[in-house]
């Protein structure tokens, strides 16, 4: 058990003050750490080996469920993201041809115009929250490839507005898993239950008026809504539809905007890294055209880079399980039902696993310097059966945007304070207020 837990909260206090500090400092006290959350006590696995025993092997022994996944759920429902493994194991082929590789090229041409729209806002010299403009830019792309039809667009617009609102709501929802606090009538319940209420209607809505015309509109939904399961012939309800549209719009705006603020922030911060970037995309998009999919093999350096953002600060920064019967951990008893957490961001900073662990180094994902050990202690995109699904979808939507604008536009932090991860339902920098400038054409750094 880690220590310093207090007589009621046990650890929440500390967990909430600083997450990311304290299960760092918890990988040293061993493989499995019992930790206090309120009344109950949670399981935190900090070796990597049995975190990818528990994601390859373990499918439904630790499943998705307990107190993380009922508050998830109370807005995504029971999509493929926080479904069950029985459930899991129908909708995840039903999902599959909406992410499959043939379609990631049409996609791709939708990334680059909103690219072009986001970035067309901005003014040189201009001072941008440039978190806030990343989660524009892939509400946007998820506007415009999940609900293309006029009234989809909006409502997916509708969602995306909203979840700055809901995630903060639903992470508290999270935290404290007292499901009569969330109940209160209070303004901030009131306001959510209302929020999602509204939000509810308008996707059904949606999904009706896709029903009724029967036109097949090039985009996510009408794929996920052609897909029939190979046994019996027969696809997803409309209401298992609503909680796909949820969990995709839930699982894909915040992962990818916090992967593009995380490396815009660590560009900021290392020079030597970005003139390597520029230099790269400047000769790729000859000095300054929009991304497609053809140069993405091509930036090879940019792939790295994310890769690296991505080890230092995982968006999915704490994920869980719970357990669905009695089970062992490197000799430590779990019981049934209990919360088992794995912190990628404590795991992807393990000296023994990453040398110069705290150091952001792309070229550590070089072919000839990753090590086995490195890979196989690397999670941030899940692994086993429920590795995310959206994984080349937001790759390429990172790569895209990364390199259309280093080859364009230049930051520099407003801010000296130095910038924290903070916890929501990804892990966000704390602020990250930056002024734009163009970049000349064949510039440097
Ligand atoms: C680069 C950005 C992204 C990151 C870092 C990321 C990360 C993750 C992680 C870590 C998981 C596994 C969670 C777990 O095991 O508990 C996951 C699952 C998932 N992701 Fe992503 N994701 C990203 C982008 C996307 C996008 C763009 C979409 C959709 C358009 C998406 C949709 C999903 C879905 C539906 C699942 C559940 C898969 C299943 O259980 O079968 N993700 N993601």
């Amino acid at each position: 058990m880690a220590r310093g837990a207090l007589p009621v909260l046990g650890h929440l206090g500390r967990i909430l003050r600083d997450p990311m500090e304290f299960f760092t400092v918890a990988r040293e006290l061993g493989p499995v750490v019992g930790i206090r959350l309120g009344p109950r006590t949670a399981y935190l696995v900090t070796a990597p080996d049995l975190v990818r025993e528990m994601l390859v092997g373990g499918y439904r022994e630790f499943d998705k469920g307990g107190s993380y996944f009922d508050a998830v759920r109370s807005l995504a429902g029971n999509g493929l993201a926080t479904c069950s493994a029985q459930d899991h194991m129908r909708q995840r082929p039903l999902m599959q041809p909406a992410f499959h590789s043939s379609v990631l090229p049409s996609y791709t041409e939708v990334m680059g115009a909103c690219v072009e729209e986001v970035t067309g806002e901005w003014r040189p010299g201009g001072t941008l929250e440039l978190d806030e403009e990343m989660r524009r830019l892939t509400s946007l792309v998820a506007t415009r490839t999940l609900m293309t039809s006029e009234e989809g667009a909006q409502a997916a617009a509708d969602v995306a507005r909203a979840l700055p609102l809901l995630l903060p709501a639903l992470h508290r929802r999270v935290l404290i898993p007292v499901n009569w606090v969330h109940r209160l009538p209070t303004p901030g319940n009131r306001r959510f239950e209302r929020t999602q209420a509204g939000l509810r209607a308008s996707v059904d809505q949606v999904i009706a008026q896709y029903r009724r015309s029967g036109v097949d509109q090039g985009d996510l939904l009408s794929l996920i809504m052609a897909a029939r399961s190979e046994g019996d012939g027969t696809g997803l309800s409309d209401a298992e539809i609503h909680d796909q549209i949820m969990s995709v719009l839930l699982a894909g705006i915040e992962t990818t905007a916090s992967l593009l603020s995380w490396t815009f922030h660590l560009l900021s911060r290392h020079p030597d890294v970005r003139k390597k970037l520029v230099a790269e995309v400047g000769e790729v998009l000859d000095g300054g055209r929009t991304a497609t999919y053809r140069d993405l093999t091509q930036l090879r350096y940019c792939k790295r880079v994310l890769t690296e953002s991505m080890r230092l600060y995982p968006p999915g920064a704490l994920l869980s399980r719970v357990t669905t019967k009695d089970v062992e951990l490197a000799g430590t008893p779990i019981p049934a039902g209990s919360d088992v957490l794995f912190c990628t961001y404590s795991l992807h900073r393990d000296p023994q696993v990453f040398a110069e662990s705290e150091v952001f180094d792309p070229d550590r994902w070089l072919p000839e310097r990753v090590t086995p050990a490195q890979r196989k202690g690397f999670f941030p995109l899940g692994a086993g059966r429920r590795k995310c699904i959206g994984d080349s979808f937001g790759l390429i939507e990172a790569a895209i945007a990364l390199a259309t604008i280093t080859a364009r536009w230049h930051f520099r932090p407003v801010d000296t304070r130095p910038v924290r991860p903070v916890l929501r339902t990804t892990l966000m920098p704390s602020s990250l207020r930056m002024t734009v400038e163009r970049r000349e054409v064949g510039g440097r750094g």
